[in-house]
């Protein structure tokens, strides 16, 4: 094991162990009718697990109706989320993948459009054309941004229900057969919004000072973790930085891993922004390799917490270098992923570690072994 690269060092986290450090990110993909997994999320999530990566994580899915992002994503609030699911983890456990799945709520950016419609609250042609509206909960009436759903600040009642709807998730989420859960406190949705100021205007226990702010989410991560197994790793994906004027800041999120670590969060999943309409991560950091990976060095550090890096991960030897550095604990890779779902097993053939194409699925591993080498002898021969 010593000389593999260290981006293929196995880790164990509790009782599950990682094969390598690769994790496909999650990536949402809106393709769900009443939050059910179909043929396109089968195919899709199979690619992955043939690519053989660290982990799969599940696209952002949704612990209530209400808390779905757009029409078309997932759920995993009823019996037929579960069964629906069971066939990606089947298939997963086949190849040997740990998979996770990311339960979020949409909180003020519910009821929204899909990415390729726009991305912005739900239009009178779109709800013509059969999609639904429904009112979006945050912590204040704030909206996102002009022209977005005032959404409902929530009562006590309302933090009392998706506390438990998260938990609920979390059990299911473990009865259709996932590995471990993480849980979506990034990018704008409900839990993020709750712990940054420019989202969170309350003045009672829930709003005001930071330990105020980060409460719901923390208890949040309490009844997950108390909703799963002992041995089942529990990761979070934070927002570090909202990277906007008088928002949540990286500071902040230090004080916030280490109260994620305190209450049983095994991994802090290192993201940013997403609490304004700009898009998904901070619009102000220069976009370059690995650049959000001084979150996950900086969390690391600090709080004693294992990280997971994303964001422009696309080269095997830098990611590689972000593991060996101690930057990270985990490197998740989302587009280009999505570009070459063999890219965990590219890496290998780029690394040379595994002449025998014994990683791959067995079903390749006896024609590819031949295949290369008759490929070697010719160009052996080709040269003399
Ligand atoms: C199609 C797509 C869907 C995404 N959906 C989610 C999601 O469901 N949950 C989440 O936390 N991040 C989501 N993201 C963000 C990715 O997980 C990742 O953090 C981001 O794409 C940066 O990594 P990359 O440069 O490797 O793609 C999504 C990104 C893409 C491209």
């Amino acid at each position: 094991m010593t000389d593999l690269p260290p981006l293929f060092h196995p880790l164990t986290i509790r009782d599950l162990e990682f094969p390598s450090r690769i994790v496909i990110s999650p990536m949402d993909t809106y393709t769900a009718d009443e939050g059910v997994p179909n043929d396109w999320h089968f195919a899709h999530y199979s690619k992955f697990a043939m690519g053989r990566p660290g982990a799969v994580i599940v696209e952002a899915t949704g612990v209530s109706r209400q808390g779905r992002i757009t029409n078309g994503c997932m759920g995993i609030y009823a019996p037929e989320h579960i069964e629906g699911f069971r066939r990606i983890t089947d298939f997963m456990k086949y190849n040997g993948v740990p998979c996770g799945l990311q339960i979020g709520h949409g909180g003020r950016k519910s009821s929204t459009q899909r990415p390729w419609d726009g991305s912005g609250p739900l239009t009178r042609a779109n709800i013509d054309a059969g999609e639904e509206a429904w009112e979006p909960w945050g912590p204040s009436a704030v909206p996102l941004s002009e022209g977005w759903a005032i959404p409902k600040a929530m009562g006590q009642a309302e933090i009392d229900l998706v506390r438990g709807e998260f938990a609920q998730a979390a059990v299911n989420a473990v009865a259709a057969g996932f590995d471990f859960v993480e849980i979506h406190m990034a990018h704008g949705y409900l839990l993020q919004s709750f712990v940054s100021p420019i989202s969170n205007q309350r003045n009672d226990s829930y709003g005001g000072d930071l330990q105020g702010r980060m409460r719901f989410p923390l208890e949040v991560a309490e009844v997950v973790r108390a909703a799963i197994p002992e041995g089942m790793p529990l990761f979070a994906r934070i927002s570090c930085e909202d990277g906007m004027e008088g928002g949540w800041t990286l500071e902040d999120s230090v004080v916030f891993a280490a109260e994620l670590k305190a209450r049983g969060i095994d991994v802090v999943d290192c993201s940013s922004g997403g609490n304004s309409p700009k898009g998904a991560t901070n619009a102000n950091l220069k976009r370059g390799p690995g650049y959000q990976v001084p979150y996950a060095e900086r969390l690391r550090a600090e709080v004693g917490v294992k990280t997971q890096a994303v964001g422009l991960i696309r080269e095997p030897e830098f990611a590689n270098r972000v593991i060996a550095e101690g930057r990270a604990d985990l490197v998740a890779i989302g587009r280009q992923a999505l570009v070459d779902p063999f890219w965990p097993l590219h890496a290998v053939q780029h690394f040379d570690i595994d002449p025998d194409f014994k990683r791959w699925p067995h079903q390749y591993t006896w024609w590819l072994e031949k295949w290369d080498k008759g490929i070697k002898a010719s160009q052996r021969a080709a040269a003399e």
